[in-house]
């Protein structure tokens, strides 16, 4: 029972903020003069004591303190005798322990939202140093239309980008004080959670004693925010791995971030990305796991909610890890740009500019579309590349072609003319990373 029931061997990891909250608990309780001065005093050295231990490693830990709570109380009672009886006074570990999760997950979010700003920077970063690669587009991973490597690198900065919003307004929700909740329905000692609230910087305090204690719908929706951004980073890896292999090559990531195969000598695989898009199973199955405890769970605390801390530390280890390492490894990638821009010249990836040079000249969008597809089969059958066709030949398929299409044809032109708010033209980019080192 003692085995399956403790949570210590988990929950220790909250040690810091469970000290964090009892000392301010403590000071409110001074305040209050529901303990003495004296009291008071004994019980923060006594906890200082504790923390110290902690850090250092040589407290020990024992099963039979069943969590973490427990543990510093029994041992602060031990410590200093009937001022640390005390300390629980106006309080349950219902209320606790929400205390503990949100003062931790309150510091892994800032933590969080630095590592995806480095990210972001990252990607600003190369974005700039890649401003004029041309790169293939694609779309159902075939070869669709020219576009920057910039663009490409600037479409995941705006998902990260979307990552960080969710993350600050899950903070929000997050930053709420719910000691004094007690164990479901408040207390009728005269707590100040208000000043508690101020001692441990929490903008404000929870409104209603049940839902503080029942709530884990912040873990939810950071477990979610996370999910997100596994699988943002999960789409991009799967780019890379593509673009690694030697079908593509237009990547070479860096060896520090690659491995060799114990049996094939010849390989360098890029196991960074193919285990975070791995992972970002893992941070979906935390999300399936929360949703499914609180799921018909009666009001208000149960102790179900126990297993709540698991796939949240879980969660918050496997985002920061890949985050971290996903930056490390972009930073030391080694774009193939002449590969690049000479793929984007091919497979006829410059077709829907033809339809829209004849569209410009007059001729309908569906007719030129046509016009544009029996040069593609024309194309196909005497196996030549648009480039490769003259004036002679363009006008055949219509009369209208004239000198400018061959210019048109250039991938460099497909990409530049593409100037509407949000398109691939260099300029459009420029004013984009413009905005971005000036804003955010
Ligand atoms: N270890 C418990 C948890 O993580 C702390 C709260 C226990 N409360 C109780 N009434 N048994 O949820």
């Amino acid at each position: 029972m003692e085995e399956f029931t403790q949570s210590i061997h988990f929950d220790r990891r909250l040690f810091r903020y469970d000290i964090e909250g009892s000392i301010a608990h403590a000071r409110m309780l001074g305040r209050q003069g529901i303990i003495s001065p004296v009291e008071e005093r004994s019980i923060k050295t006594g906890l200082k004591a504790i923390r110290k231990e902690m850090v250092t490693g040589t407290f020990i830990f024992d099963i039979k303190d069943e969590d973490i709570h427990m543990a510093i109380e029994k041992s602060l009672i031990r410590r200093i005798g009937k001022a640390g009886e005390k300390l629980h006074t106006g309080r349950s570990r219902n209320d606790q322990v929400v205390l503990d999760v949100r003062l931790y997950l309150r510091a892994e979010i800032k933590n969080l939202l630095i590592l995806l700003k480095n990210l972001k920077s990252e990607l600003v970063e190369t974005a700039k140093r890649e401003k004029t690669t041309i790169m293939p587009g694609y779309t159902h991973l075939q070869k669709a239309q020219p576009v920057l490597l910039s663009h490409y690198l600037l479409s995941f900065w705006e998902m990260f980008d979307r990552d960080e919003q969710r993350f600050r307004d899950c903070q929000k929700r997050v930053n709420v004080m719910p000691l004094g909740a007690a164990a479901l329905a408040g207390t009728s000692l005269p707590l100040d959670r208000n000043y508690v609230a101020r001692l441990l910087k929490f903008p404000t305090v929870t409104r209603n004693s049940m839902d503080t204690v029942g709530d884990r719908d912040f873990i939810v929706e950071f477990i979610s925010s996370a999910a997100l951004v596994m699988m943002h980073m999960s789409r991009f890896c799967e780019d890379l791995v593509i673009w690694s292999s030697s079908e593509f090559h237009y990547i070479e990531i860096s060896d520090a971030f690659t491995t060799g195969s114990s049996i094939m000598p010849q390989k360098k695989n890029p196991d960074v990305a193919e285990l975070i898009s791995g992972k970002t199973g893992r941070v979906y199955g935390h999300l399936m796991a929360m949703l499914t405890i609180l799921k018909g769970l009666p009001m208000t605390y149960n102790r179900d909610l126990q297993e709540d801390k698991e796939p949240l530390f879980d969660t918050v280890d496997t985002v920061a890890s890949s985050l971290e390492i996903f930056t490390g490894m972009l930073s030391q990638i080694t774009f193939m740009r002449e590969r690049m821009e000479q793929e984007a010249g091919r497979d006829f990836s410059t077709a829907t500019d033809m339809a829209a040079y004849l569209v410009q000249k007059g001729i309908p969008f569906r007719e030129a579309h046509g016009i544009v597809g029996r040069i593609v089969e024309y194309c196909l059958d005497n196996k030549k590349e648009l480039s490769d066709l003259t004036l002679v030949e363009f006008r055949k398929f219509h009369t209208q072609f004239d000198r400018e299409v061959l210019a048109r044809l250039q991938t460099a032109s497909s990409v530049n003319l593409r100037k509407t708010i949000g398109g691939t033209a260099q300029i459009m980019v420029e004013d984009r990373i413009r905005d971005i080192e000036k804003f955010s």
